[in-house]
C-alpha cells in the first residue's frame, strides 16, 4: 500500500511556487496511474505547516523556524506510514523536505536493524552548510544536515545527533549532479560521497551508473528514492525554479527508474521541486508521474530479472 502524503510549501527555495508541488501531482493523475499499476493507493492528503514569510536569511539560514516546523510535521508523516507497513511517497515541496522524510526512513531502519540505501537524483549535491551557502535557501542544504552538518533542531529529527547521524555517506549515491558550489564541493570530497556526475553518465552511460549505484545492497536494504525533478534536463522538465542545463534526457530517466523498479526493494519516495509557476501546462508533473509508473513496475513487455 502506497501513502501519498503532500507537503505544500516553498520555505526552504529561493524562488516562491514549489508550495502548488502536490496539487500538480494529483492533477496529474500520479493516484490513477499507480493504481493502473495494481498498487493500492491511499491519499493522506498534506500535512500542515506556517505560511512562507519570504524573509531575507539570518544566521545563513532563511527561514529556518518554518523550515524546521514542516520538516517535524514531515518526519511524523512519513513516519507513521512507515510503521504501518506502508510505502510513503512525499509530494513537495521543496527538498528541505528530504531532512523530515529522509529522517523518519532512518529512524524506521535504524529501530529494525535494516540496512538503508539512498538514490539522491538531483542537478545540486544540496551540500551547503551555513558558512558555505550561496543563498541561505535550506533546500540545499538537506544531504549536509541528514550527515550531521546542519542546524541542531534539524539534524535531531528523528533522536539522530551530529555524532550519530540519520545518513551516513557510505549510504548515499548521487546522481545526475551538475551544479556544486565552490566550498560545497570540497565538502562532498571530504565527506566521501559516492557522486555520480553528468560527465560520469556521459562516459559510462546510465545503464552502467544504475549497476554501479544498485550495487551491493545487503539484504532487507531499505532503498529510498529522493527525486529532486530538476535531475531532468529542463528541455524535458521546466517547471522547476532551478534548471541547470544539460541532464539525464526522457530515456535515461525512465531507465533509472525501471532498474530501481527491478531492484523490488524501493520503500519510500521523495518527488520534489515540481513548480507549477515556472511549467508549461502542467508537464513537469506529468513526466513525473511517468517516472513514478516506472518506478512502480510499468514496462512495455513482460522482462525476465536479471
Ligand atoms: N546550491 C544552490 C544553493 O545552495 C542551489 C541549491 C538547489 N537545491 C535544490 N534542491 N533545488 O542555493
Ligand atoms: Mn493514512
Ligand atoms: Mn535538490
Ligand atoms: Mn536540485
Amino acid at each position: 500500500m502506497v501513502s501519498l502524503i503532500g507537503a505544500p510549501t516553498d520555505v526552504g527555495a529561493g524562488e516562491r511556487g514549489a508550495s502548488m508541488g502536490p496539487e500538480a501531482l494529483r492533477v496529474a493523475g500520479i493516484t490513477e496511474a499507480l493504481r493502473a499499476q495494481g498498487v493500492q493507493v491511499h491519499d493522506a492528503g498534506n500535512v500542515s505547516g506556517p505560511p512562507n514569510p519570504w524573509q531575507p536569511p539570518v544566521d545563513g539560514f532563511r527561514h529556518l523556524p518554518e523550515v524546521v516546523a514542516w520538516n517535524r510535521a514531515v518526519h511524523t508523516a512519513v513516519l507513521a506510514e512507515l510503521q504501518a507497513g506502508r510505502l510513503p511517497v512525499l509530494m513537495g515541496g521543496d527538498h528541505c523536505l528530504a531532512m523530515g522524510s529522509i529522517s523518519a526512513v532512518a529512524r524506521h531502519c535504524a529501530d529494525r536493524g535494516a540496512p538503508l540505501r539512498v538514490l539522491w537524483f538531483d542537478a545540486h549535491a544540496d551540500f551547503n552548510t551555513a558558512a558555505l551557502t550561496p543563498s541561505g535557501n535550506l533546500h540545499g542544504m538537506p544531504v549536509a544536515s541528514l550527515c550531521g552538518d546542519g542546524p541542531s533542531e534539524l539534524v535531531a529529527l528523528g533522536g539522530f545527533s551530529a555524532a550519530h547521524p540519520a545518513l551516513r555517506p557510505q549510504d548515499l549515491r548521487q546522481i545526475g549532479i551538475r551544479s556544486v558550489d565552490a566550498g560545497e564541493k570540497q565538502l562532498v570530497h571530504a565527506a566521501g560521497i559516492e557522486v555520480f556526475d553528468m560527465r560520469y553518465i556521459d562516459e559510462h552511460g546510465m545503464r552502467a551508473t544504475m549497476d554501479r549505484a544498485l550495487a551491493g545492497m545487503a539484504p532487507g536494504t531499505h532503498l529510498h528514492v529522493s527525486l529532486d525533478v530538476d535531475f531532468l534536463d529542463p528541455e524535458i522538465a521546466p517547471g522547476v525554479a532551478t534548471t541547470i542545463r544539460g541532464g539525464p534526457t526522457y530515456r535515461e530517466a525512465q531507465l533509472c527508474m525501471e532498474m530501481v523498479a527491478d531492484t523490488g526493494r524501493m520503500s519510500s519516495l521523495d518527488i520534489v521541486e515540481i513548480n507549477p509557476a515556472f511549467d508549461t501546462h502542467n508537464r513537469t508533473a506529468e513526466l513525473a508521474v511517468d517516472l513514478v509508473e516506472s518506478l512502480f513496475g510499468k514496462s512495455t513487455l513482460m522482462r525476465v530479472r536479471r
